[in-house]
């Protein structure tokens, strides 16, 4: 029997409104050509009822960092750690990958902007040497109140393409950390510092907000604006931020930590982006607002696999089950189509003729999804 490698058929096929049970479709020059109900014309690959997903769009992962960064004071060869963090990212579902590198130095908190270079450097090696499963595209997030940001993204832009720029504030007292003393927990937790220089930080971190934060978002917003970089807020938490949000054109709002800013943002049109592991954990790790609160009432737009790459596809096959209102189609666009706008990307994001072939066959075990095959422009990577 003919089995053709550009069909995949017997899928339940998850298109941006409906499910095909079953459904099928056609690939070529990496692709979607063709897409039907039922039993296809032709034998191809048969995915024996599983379901076919449209290859995830990842916005905002830790996730390199981990596998550079594995214990305090150890990094990792930066082209190794690329190569397992690719690996992970693929092998959960993710066909396009914004991997997220922090602009500003950050030396108290163990993340020197040497950092940056050699993460930028292996990830372009892997690119130029055709090593990598998934697309990889530049999220640099920006620290607004390090001395340097500005400087450091000059830098990087002159050497590497950036796609999408967070302007992120994380002194003790703003947005994430309102609670400064629940900054020092964190801080005392992660660097093994006393109170007393915990304290000596919080001064010194507030020195430099006051001298660079608003000056340096002002002129971030302008250089994503001259470049046609899409923004992202991150930790909006209150009506001033997203008024400001609005003003700059921001497109995304990663991780507001209040309701009352998540609403206002997805009112405006601002993707909402919330992280996978809050969905599937009922709840923030910081105390802040729960993803599965906005998912109900519709102001959840996007979900982030933040720091577990698997929790994407877990999140929106929970979300489909405990909220009513959200079907698996609705769920299953925010981790494909609707970064995909946000993020200025046209040509995927859906199981739709015309889009990029990268898909993905997902087997439910149980309620576990597991992800069993993937494909990037028709060609299978995992
Ligand atoms: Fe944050």
């Amino acid at each position: 029997m003919n089995v053709r490698a550009d069909l995949i058929e017997n899928a339940r096929l998850v298109l941006p409104d409906q499910v095909l049970e079953p459904g099928w479709l056609a690939i070529h020059d990496g692709v979607i050509v063709e897409i039907g109900e039922g039993r296809a014309p032709e034998r191809g690959i048969d995915l024996g009822g599983d379901f076919l997903l449209p290859g995830f769009i990842e916005l905002h992962t830790d996730h390199l960092e981990s596998h550079f960064h594995p214990r305090p004071r150890v990094r990792w060869h930066p082209l190794s750690a690329v190569m397992a963090y690719d690996a992970q990212i693929i092998a959960a579902g993710v066909t396009t990958v914004f991997d997220s590198l922090r602009a500003g130095s950050d030396t108290e908190g163990g993340m020197p902007n040497s950092d940056l270079w050699s993460l930028a450097e292996a990830l372009d090696e892997a690119r130029d040497g055709g090593y990598l499963r998934a697309e990889h595209r530049t999220h640099l997030r920006c620290e607004v109140a390090t001395h340097d940001v500005l400087d450091e993204v000059t830098r990087f832009a002159g050497r590497f393409p950036i796609h999408v720029i967070s302007l992120m504030d994380h002194t003790p007292g703003q947005r994430q950390f309102r609670d400064v003393e629940l900054w020092k927990i964190y801080f005392t937790g992660k660097t093994a510092r006393t109170e007393a220089e915990a304290n000596a930080v919080v001064e010194r971190r507030l020195a430099l907000h006051q001298a660079n934060a608003s000056r340096h978002r002002r002129e971030l917003v302008a250089f994503a604006q001259a470049h046609d970089i899409a923004l992202a807020s991150h930790d909006d938490a209150t009506a001033e931020h997203v008024v400001e949000s609005i003003a700059d054109g921001v497109a995304i709002a990663e991780f507001p930590t209040t309701h009352e800013a998540a609403g206002l943002s997805h009112e405006a049109g601002i993707r909402v982006m919330m992280g996978g592991p809050n969905v599937v954990r009922g709840g923030s790790h910081s105390g802040n607002i729960a993803a599965e609160d906005l998912a109900r009432e519709g102001l959840l737009d996007i979900i982030s696999s933040d720091y577990v790459p698997a929790s994407l596809a877990m999140a929106v096959f929970m979300l489909a089950e405990r909220v009513e209102s959200i079907s698996l189609p609705e769920a299953v666009r925010m981790i494909t189509l609707n970064p995909a706008r946000a993020a200025g990307l046209h040509d995927r994001g859906a199981i739709a003729v015309g889009q990029r072939a990268d898909c993905l066959q997902v087997h439910l075990a149980g309620n576990v999804p597991i992800v069993r095959r993937v494909w990037r422009q028709g060609g299978q990577v995992v």
